[in-house]
This record gives structure tokens, sequence and C-alpha cells, in this order.
């Protein structure tokens, strides 16, 4: 499925790796609809996008039950056609202790990791289906991969959601839905500046061969990729994009 044309949905597109992905799919010719919870860097995002020519729309969510991803789901395909291209990317970091974890938290995170996703996959893929063709790209994280001390919630959200990735590539597959994801390692972005720093996000990166942060480009490109036609006959992979770093 070439890109150029086709109707893109990302989560999470006022911020780091989706705005890169947003940007990256507009430059191939996707109509991108941006979405996120800040209205001046979503439009900020869209304006970018149509400055260079590209067609985007930006449309705020602050995404908390089914109801809200079936809202958006619903909205998108209203402002610019039917989706054909899903990336699942907005999501938050829960880190701590076990025993520290407050519920509240908890839910918020396997909420936005994990349940948006799913309920957003159930309002769009059958869709795609009975249309005859359609993409699905997941983020991960390289912690899915192994455990870390303080990473529990986090990390088992996204190991949820590459599980989800292959039950879905099972389900929705034979009906012409690719569905992969991508587990990038540690990326520059407003998300991972504010929390960690750069130094800190440095001496993660530097754990792995690359012994660099990526750009948040580079995860798009592997997005993108999975988004287009080259990856044909990819199903149900999760991909690292990690500098080596669950390789080692
Ligand atoms: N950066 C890394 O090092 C790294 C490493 C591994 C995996 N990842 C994964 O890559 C993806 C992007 O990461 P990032 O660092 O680019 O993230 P980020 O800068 O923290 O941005 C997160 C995005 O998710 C949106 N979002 C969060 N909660 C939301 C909610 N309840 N409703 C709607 N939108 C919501 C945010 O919207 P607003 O900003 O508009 O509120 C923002 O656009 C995530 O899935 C993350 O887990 C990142």
């Amino acid at each position: 499925m070439p890109i150029r044309g086709k109707v893109a949905l990302v989560t999470g597109a006022t911020s780091g790796i989706g705005s890169a992905t947003a940007v990256l799919l507009a430059e191939r010719g996707a109509h991108v609809v941006v979405t996120g919870r800040d209205i001046a860097r979503g439009a900020q995002v869209a304006a970018r996008i149509r400055a260079a020519g590209g067609i985007a729309d930006f449309l705020p969510a602050a995404l908390a039950t089914a109801d809200d991803a079936r809202v958006l789901a619903t909205a998108a395909a209203e402002v610019a056609g039917p989706v054909d291209i899903l990336v699942n990317n907005a999501a938050i970091a829960v880190f701590g202790a076990t025993a520290t974890i407050a519920e509240a938290d908890f839910d918020a995170c396997y909420t936005i990791n994990v349940k948006i996703p799913f309920f957003l996959v159930g309002a769009l893929a059958p869709g795609m289906a009975e249309r005859g063709g359609g993409v699905i790209v997941n983020v991960s994280s390289m912690v899915a991969s192994f455990g870390t001390f303080g990473s529990a919630v986090y990390a088992s959200s996204k190991a949820a959601l590459e599980l989800l990735t292959k039950s879905w590539a099972a389900e929705y597959g034979p009906r012409g839905v690719r569905v992969n994801a991508v587990a990038p390692g540690p990326t520059r972005t407003e998300g991972t500046l504010a929390h960690y720093g750069p130094d800190r996000l440095a001496a993660l990166a530097a754990q792995a061969p690359a012994r660099r942060v990526a750009d948040a480009t580079e995860i798009a490109e592997t997005i993108a990729f999975l988004a287009g036609e080259h990856a044909a006959f990819i199903q149900g992979a999760v991909i690292p994009v990690d500098g080596g770093r669950t390789a080692t």
C-alpha cells in the first residue's frame, strides 16, 4: 500500500516521535490527522505540514475512555476520509518501585498505553478490512523486552501492546490489515527531556552499542517504513529501533 493519498491517524502527534511521524507521513503524501491534548503544539504540527505543502488536520483529544477512542476514530474519518493508517503512539511513562505506585497512575498508564490503542483498533481495523487493506503501527519500547528496576508499570504496558500487535496480526492480517510495532530506545523528545534531562538520557543511551540518543526522526523512519508498501510482507513484527540495546 503506497502512503501517497492515504489517510493516517497519528496519536500523540503533538510531540516527539508522533510529531516526527506525522511530518514524515505527510512528506510521503499521506493526509495526516494529528491528534493530542496540547492545542498550541497540535496546531503548530499541522501548520508545519501544510507550510511544507502537505495535508494535515489537527483534532485535539484527551483520550481516557473507549468512547473517546471511538469519537476520535469517527472524527478522523469525517475530517479526512476513511483511515488507512493508524499509528498508536500516544503514551505516558510511569516509573517507580512497585510498592509506591498509586492506583491512579497505574490506571492512567494502562489507559493511554493499552486501552486506547485497543479501542482505536476496534473502531478502525474492521473498516480497513472491509475496504481491503490498512496498516497499524504500535509504538512500544525497548523496556518491554527486559526487566529494569522502576519500570514495571510502563514496561508491562508496552509488553501488552506488543502481544496485542501479534494478536491483531492474527485477527486482521488475513483480511489485509498489516499490524506491526516499533520498540524504540532512548530518543530525544519533549517527554524524555522533561523526565530525564539530557545527561540521564545520554547515560541511558550509553548502555547500547550505538552509544547515543536517537533523534525522533530515526524512529519515525521505521514507523513510516512499516506503514508503506516496502513492508508488505511484514506482519506481527516488533522491530527494535534501539541502537542495539536489546540485542546485547
Ligand atoms: N522517547 C523515548 O525515549 C521513547 C523510548 C521508547 C518508547 N517510546 C515511546 O514512543 C512514543 C512517543 O514517545 P515520546 O517520547 O515522543 O512522547 P512524548 O514526547 O512524551 O509525547 C507523548 C504524546 O502522547 C500524548 N498523550 C499522552 N497522554 C495522552 C492522552 N491521555 N490523550 C491524548 N494524548 C496523550 C501527548 O499529548 P500532549 O503532549 O498534547 O499532551 C504527546 O503528544 C510513546 O509510545 C513512548 O512510550 C519513547
